[in-house]
C-alpha cells in the first residue's frame, strides 16, 4: 500500500506540468440516489449552457457500463477512458467534441481501475490527462446511487450537483446521498437541484422537506441550487438527439438551466470551491494515498 501510495505520489508530481500548475479548475460531480431522475440531461445542457457563458467545460460520463451522455449531445462516441488506459488511444482521441462547445470523456470503464496498473502504464495514463489542465469545469455525470467510483470522484470535487425530483422516493435516497457524503467526509459543498418540478411551490416543499432532515441528522449543509421544470420539451429533445438549451433555447426547462448557470457563475466569481492543480493534486494523494 506504502508503495502504491509512493508510486501515485511520483506519477503525479511527473505528471502536472508546471506551467498548469496554479490553473484553476473547477470539478464537479453530479449524483443521485435514485436513477433516472435527469443527471445526465441536466449535465449535458448545464455544460453546455457553461460554455455559452465562456468556461471550456469537459463533461465526464462516468456512468460505468450505461454511458448515454453522447446520445442527448447527438454524438457519436468510438472511443473511451478504458482506450486511453489500456494504452490503445491518445487522450485526443478518447475526448469528443460536440457541435455546442463541450467536450466530452466517456467513462467506459472504472476509474480504479488505475490502481491495478503497472507504474509505467499509471504515468503514461495520467501524463495524457494532463490535457484536462486546459478545461475551467469538469462536470462528472456519475451512475445512481453511491458506488466506489462516484464516491472517490466525489472526494476528487470541488462541489456536488445532488439531483432529485419531488417524488417521495427519490427524495429519501437523495438524502441517503448526504448521508453518505457526510459519513465519508466528502468536503465539497452540497448543491440540491430539484428536477422536474410543476411549479415553484413544489420546489420550495421539496426543499425545505430535504433541508429539514438533513438538519435534525447530519452535521452537514445542503444548498438550493435551483429548480428545473418538468417540460415535454426536454423527452423531445432527446428523441431528436438535441440538447434541449440548443433545441428549445426558450423553453421553460432551457430558462430554468440559465437560471442555475448564472447561480455556479456567481459563486465561482466569489472564487468559492475552486481547485488549483495542485490543490488538486494534494486531493488524489489523499485519496489514494
Ligand atoms: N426536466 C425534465 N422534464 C421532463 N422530463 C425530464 C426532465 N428531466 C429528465 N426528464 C426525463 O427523465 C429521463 C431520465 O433522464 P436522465 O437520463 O438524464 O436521468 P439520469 O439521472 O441520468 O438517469 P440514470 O440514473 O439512469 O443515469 C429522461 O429520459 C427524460 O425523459
Ligand atoms: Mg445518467
Amino acid at each position: 500500500m506504502i508503495d502504491q501510495a509512493s508510486n501515485l505520489r511520483k506519477m503525479v508530481d511527473n505528471g502536472f506540468a508546471k506551467d498548469n500548475i496554479c490553473k484553476n479548475i473547477k470539478i464537479y460531480s453530479v449524483l443521485s440516489g435514485k436513477g433516472g431522475v435527469g443527471k445526465t440531461n441536466l449535465s449535458v445542457n448545464l455544460g453546455i449552457k457553461l460554455n455559452q457563458k465562456g468556461k471550456k467545460v469537459l463533461l465526464i460520463d462516468a456512468d460505468v457500463g450505461m454511458t448515454n451522455a453522447n446520445i442527448i449531445l447527438g454524438i457519436p462516441v468510438r472511443n473511451n477512458l478504458f482506450d486511453l488506459i489500456k494504452g490503445d488511444k491518445t487522450i485526443n482521441e478518447v475526448i469528443t467534441k460536440s457541435p455546442y462547445g463541450i467536450d466530452l470523456l466517456s467513462g467506459g470503464s472504472d476509474l480504479l481501475e488505475m490502481e491495478k496498473l503497472d507504474k509505467e502504464k499509471q504515468k503514461w495514463v495520467l501524463d495524457n490527462l494532463l490535457e484536462f489542465g486546459n478545461y475551467d469545469i469538469l462536470i462528472i455525470d456519475n451512475g445512481a446511487g453511491m458506488t466506489k467510483q462516484s464516491i472517490a470522484f466525489s472526494l476528487l470535487s470541488d462541489e456536488i450537483i445532488l439531483i432529485t425530483t419531488p417524488e417521495p422516493t427519490a427524495l429519501t435516497d437523495a438524502y441517503r446521498v448526504i448521508k453518505v457524503i457526510s459519513n465519508n467526509n466528502i468536503k465539497g459543498k452540497v448543491n440540491v437541484i430539484i428536477n422536474q418540478i410543476e411549479n415553484k411551490s413544489t420546489g420550495d416543499f421539496t426543499f425545505n422537506k430535504l433541508l429539514m432532515t438533513v438538519n435534525s441528522f447530519l452535521n452537514i449543509d445542503i444548498e438550493n441550487m435551483g429548480y428545473v421544470y418538468s417540460d415535454l420539451r426536454v423527452n423531445k429533445a432527446i428523441m431528436e438527439q438535441y440538447p434541449f438549451v440548443i433545441k428549445y433555447p426558450n423553453s421553460l426547462a432551457s430558462e430554468s438551466i440559465e437560471m442555475i448557470c448564472s447561480k455556479l457563475i456567481d459563486d465561482d466569481l466569489q472564487k468559492n470551491n475552486i481547485s488549483t492543480v495542485k490543490e488538486l493534486k494534494n486531493k488524489i494523494y489523499r485519496i489514494f494515498g
